[in-house]
């Protein structure tokens, strides 16, 4: 009986998608909205990537933070990856800000260098590495300095940054 209604299955899969012409996939789900996409998308995909390169300063002195093992350089390209992808989701219907062009612009150079981290990442270069999370985090900068910041200090001139005593 379970084999046939597999076969049931499959056969109507077949007729649906013979008289239906395939749809291209218009159809997002952006419910997570940007501060949470940030949160829980963004924000540890870069620090993923971000935390395997430079040095940290501990008791024993200075300690190279670059992956030693091929398991922990593929978390660092994980991190990249999902950084780059996530370039494609600030771009979807209903999440890009006015003005959109710019939004976009910075969206795609999040991608781009997030890629070019990705590919250091592959290479286990180090230095690359760094630098690429440099200029990554430049994108970020830029974006939050257009969209977040500078718009809060447009609403408010009360901002703590301009308050007496500051
Ligand atoms: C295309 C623009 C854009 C880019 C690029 C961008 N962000 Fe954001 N980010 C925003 C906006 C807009 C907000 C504020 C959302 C709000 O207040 O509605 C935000 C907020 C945040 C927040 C704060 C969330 C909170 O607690 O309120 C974090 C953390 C963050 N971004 C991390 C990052 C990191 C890390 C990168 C770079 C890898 C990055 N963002 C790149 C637009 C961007």
């Amino acid at each position: 009986m379970r084999v046939m209604s597999r076969v049931w299955a499959v056969a109507t899969c077949l007729a649906v998608a013979a008289c239906s012409a395939p749809k291209p996939p218009e159809q997002f789900n952006v419910d997570i909205d940007m501060v949470e996409l940030m949160i829980h998308v963004v924000d540890p995909a870069s620090f993923a990537f971000w935390r395997g390169s430079g040095t940290e300063i501990t008791d024993q002195g200075e300690r190279d933070l670059s992956p030693t093992t091929d398991e922990a350089w593929k978390a660092v390209e994980d991190g990249a990856a999902t950084v780059a992808e996530a370039g494609n989701m600030l771009m979807l219907p209903g999440r890009p800000r006015e003005p959109v062009a710019e939004w976009n612009k910075y969206a795609q150079e999040m991608t781009l260098r997030a890629l070019e981290g990705k590919a250091a990442a592959m290479a286990k270069d180090k230095q690359a590495v760094f630098d690429a999370g440099g200029r990554l985090y430049e994108v970020c900068l830029a974006c939050h300095q257009k969209y977040v910041i500078e718009p809060t200090l447009a609403a408010s001139p009360q901002t703590p940054t301009q308050a007496p005593g500051r």
